[in-house]
Order: C-alpha cells, then structure tokens, then sequence
C-alpha cells in the first residue's frame, strides 16, 4: 500500500512538476491579461507539486521495502537503494527546497537574485525525470509518461530559448531538443 502511494504522488508530482514548467514560461511571456491568471495557476500547481513530493518521501522513509533515512532526504548519494538513481532525487527536491523558499522570501530578496535562483527549475526538471527512470519501476506507461513529459518541457524550453532572438540561443534550442529525442529514443528502446 506504501509503495502504491509512493509511486502514484510521484508520477502526479512529475506531472505537475511539468505543468509547473510549461505554466512558468507561458507567463513570462503571455500579455498582460492573461499573464496574473497564468502566474496563479503556475503557483498553485507549484505547491500541490511540493506537498505530493512530501508525500512521496514520506511514504518511502516509512515503507520497509525501500531503506532509506531521513538524512538521505537532504543529503544525496547515501542510500544503498539505487545509490546514483536515489541521490539524483534528493538533488532534485533540494532545488525545489531551494527555488520554493527563495519564492515565499521574494520581496526581500529582490527580484535580480530571485530570478537567478528560480532558473535552478530548469535544472531540477531533467534531474528529477531520470531520478524517476533510474529509481523507479520497469513499467512501459511510466517511461512514455515521462517521454510525454519531456517532450512538453523540451518544446517550452525550445520556445523559450527562440523567443531571446540570439544565434546562440536558437542553436541551445535545437540541441536541446535533439538531446530530448536522443532520451526519449534511449528510454523507448
Ligand atoms: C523532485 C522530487 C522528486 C520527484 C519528482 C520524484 C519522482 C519520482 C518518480 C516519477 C518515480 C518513479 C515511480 C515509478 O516508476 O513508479 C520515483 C521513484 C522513487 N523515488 Fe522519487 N522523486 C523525487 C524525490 C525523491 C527523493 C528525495 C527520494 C529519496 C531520497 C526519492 C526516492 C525514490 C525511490 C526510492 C523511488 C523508487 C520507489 C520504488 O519503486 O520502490 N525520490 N520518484
């Protein structure tokens, strides 16, 4: 049952981990009117994303099949289970401790450092996803879930990236989007 609540927050939480990407974009983009409306529902899915994450770890801590201690929490690579696929997870949530914190302080910590900060999602997103391949079940659906995911991300990040306008910009997009393929090749094989 533990591993079942395990697994089913943290497929959510990918879920929503993406659609919290996708949504952080949109509104750096959108006008005006749209932009408050996007910006609320990227905060919201942003924090369920969390408390599932909470969730996840929480049942796993508890769950006697998996041993993990709340120090591999925090600290990555210590945990015999899966130690490379594990420790990857634990990256990934302390950089979404990190940008979440940094969120609610905000104001006070202005917006020039907030941003740089915050740009740490785009890094916790791909840790995450292969955190999830490495450390997860063998299952077909979770691998093309993650593909779809990936292929959300990638093709935001892409937009992203052509909207700045420079040469260097365009070539990141298009090799960011060549090495989603390559993944989703490797992970579909
Ligand atoms: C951003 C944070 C995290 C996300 C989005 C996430 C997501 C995922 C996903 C998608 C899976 C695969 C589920 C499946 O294949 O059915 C998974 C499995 C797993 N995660 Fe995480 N995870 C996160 C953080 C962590 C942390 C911090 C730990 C522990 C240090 C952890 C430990 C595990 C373990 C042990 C499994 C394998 C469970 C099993 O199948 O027995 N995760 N995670």
């Amino acid at each position: 049952m533990l591993w079942w609540i395990a697994r089913a927050t943290s497929l959510v939480a990918l879920v929503l981990l993406t659609l919290t990407l996708a949504l952080g974009i949109a509104a750096g983009a959108g006008r005006p009117q749209t932009r408050v409306l996007v910006q609320a529902v990227h905060r919201n899915a942003s924090m369920l994303a969390v408390v599932l994450i909470g969730m996840h770890v929480a049942t796993l801590v508890v769950d006697p099949h998996v041993d993990l201690g709340l120090v591999d929490l925090l600290v990555p690579f210590g945990s015999e289970f899966h130690r490379v696929a594990t420790g990857l997870g634990t990256i990934a949530l302390d950089l979404v401790i990190t940008v979440a914190v940094t969120s609610a302080l905000r104001t006070r910590l202005g917006g020039r450092t907030w941003r740089a900060v915050h740009a740490l999602a785009y890094a916790m997103w791909p840790i995450a996803a292969l955190h999830g391949l490495g450390a997860g079940t063998d299952v077909v659906a979770v691998r093309w879930l993650t593909v779809a995911c990936a292929a959300v991300v990638g093709m935001g990040v892409a937009w992203r990236l052509t909207r700045a306008r420079s040469r260097t910009a365009s070539v990141l997009a298009v090799a960011g989007l060549a090495v989603t393929g390559a993944l989703a090749g490797v992970v579909l094989a």
